[in-house]
């Protein structure tokens, strides 16, 4: 796979890390009601996010993996405000200024919304089948009051280039396109706005496998270009060792490692880390697959002590009943794990 990332892009990384970041997140939570009965009576919560925190430097991409369910797709649309948070804080750097997420009124909600962006899972889905390409990219240009009439045009015309389609689809509509197309429209549509934030949720997990390097180079292309942050969330450890310099790792609605992406793969801290590892395809050498036993925990009735206990092979008996907190093993490496200073995990 070729890319135009620039090859001094580790050197201009790791100068920006000694900078403000760009986005933090603190504490976050969210929260979804279980409801039971005739009166739809709230009888507990699924916590998808719970007391997250994390701090995204701009230029950098960092992955967030963690299988289904893990609270990847809550934690990214939660950041970008399409859902309310049950507590916590977010907050995006914009210039001097801090915009904090969770408090803004109408005016600096469109200050966020020019600098925060989100690209879905699903192309098929996540466009509207009434709007053609022009209405489809035009659209936050129009309800952001940033350009209307020619200039909308204009831009919607450059940024659709940009992404690898023509100035004559402009006219058509959804459904004459393939899954990538959908998914470049999807991206033009993120992008016209000149974002310094992107969440990607799984761009390419609906795609074929044939077409998912094009998009993978297509937004590794245009960060390199437009210098654009991306929190960059998949299920799949492979698509995230390709598009990471970090990697947040979940597991059911927690994050139980974060770090820089060498140090994840080759050294992973959390068993958890350790069994989505095992799971990446290797070309030199058949590697063991450690498969966990059991599914991710019900997010409502979660178990005590380490989240993870039921599947772990490492869990000892503290692990039943204490939880594991959070805490820093090395500068930037943090895990939350009980016995992350004596196991001696398999990176690949
Ligand atoms: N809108 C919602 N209402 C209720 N529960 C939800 C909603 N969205 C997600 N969940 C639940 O939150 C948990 C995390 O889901 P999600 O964030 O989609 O995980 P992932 O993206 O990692 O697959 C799951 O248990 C899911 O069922
Ligand atoms: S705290 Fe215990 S159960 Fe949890 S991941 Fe670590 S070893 Fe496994
Ligand atoms: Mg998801």
């Amino acid at each position: 796979m070729t890319t135009m990332t620039s090859p001094n892009h580790a050197e201009q990384l790791s100068a920006i890390a000694q900078m403000e970041p760009l986005l933090e997140v603190k504490d976050l939570k969210k929260y979804f009601p279980i409801q039971a009965g005739f009166l739809k009576h709230t009888v507990g919560y699924v916590k998808a996010v719970d007391e997250v925190n994390i701090t995204v430097q701009a230029g950098e991409t960092l992955g967030v993996v963690g299988e289904s369910g893990s609270g990847k797709t809550t934690l990214g649309r939660t950041i970008i405000r399409l859902y309310e948070p049950t507590g916590g804080d977010v907050l995006l750097r914009d210039g001097n200024r801090v915009l904090n997420v969770f408090e803004l009124d109408s005016k600096q909600m469109h200050i966020f919304r020019r600098n925060a962006q989100m690209i879905f899972q699903d192309p098929y889905a996540s466009l509207n089948p009434r709007m053609n390409v022009l209405e489809t990219v035009g659209e936050p240009l129009l309800v952001n009051n940033i350009a209307k009439g020619r200039d909308l045009e204009e831009r919607v015309a450059k940024v659709i280039q940009q992404v690898g389609l023509r100035v004559e689809h402009l006219r058509r509509f959804p459904h004459s396109f393939s899954g990538g197309q959908r998914q470049r429209i999807g991206i033009a549509r993120a992008l016209v706005v000149n974002p310094k934030l992107v969440v990607a949720d799984e761009p390419v997990s609906a795609l074929d496998v044939s077409i998912q390097a094009q998009i993978l180079n297509l937004l590794k292309d245009l960060q390199a270009q437009y210098q654009l942050t991306y929190i960059f969330i998949s299920h799949a450890m492979s698509v995230i060792r390709y598009m990471s310099d970090r990697i947040a790792v979940m597991y059911a609605g927690k994050l139980v490692e974060l770090g820089p992406k060498q140090d994840i793969l080759s050294h992973p801290l959390h068993p958890y880390s350790e069994a989505l590892l095992s799971a990446v395809p290797k070309t030199t050498q058949r590697r063991k697959r450690i498969v966990s036993r059991g599914e991710v925990p019900d997010l409502g009735n979660l178990p005590a002590g380490c989240v993870f206990h039921p599947r772990c092979k490492y869990a000892t008996e503290q692990c039943r009943t204490a939880i594991p907190h959070l805490r820093t093993i090395s500068p930037g490496r943090t895990v939350s794990c009980h016995l992350a200073d004596t196991l001696a995990l398999e990176g690949i």
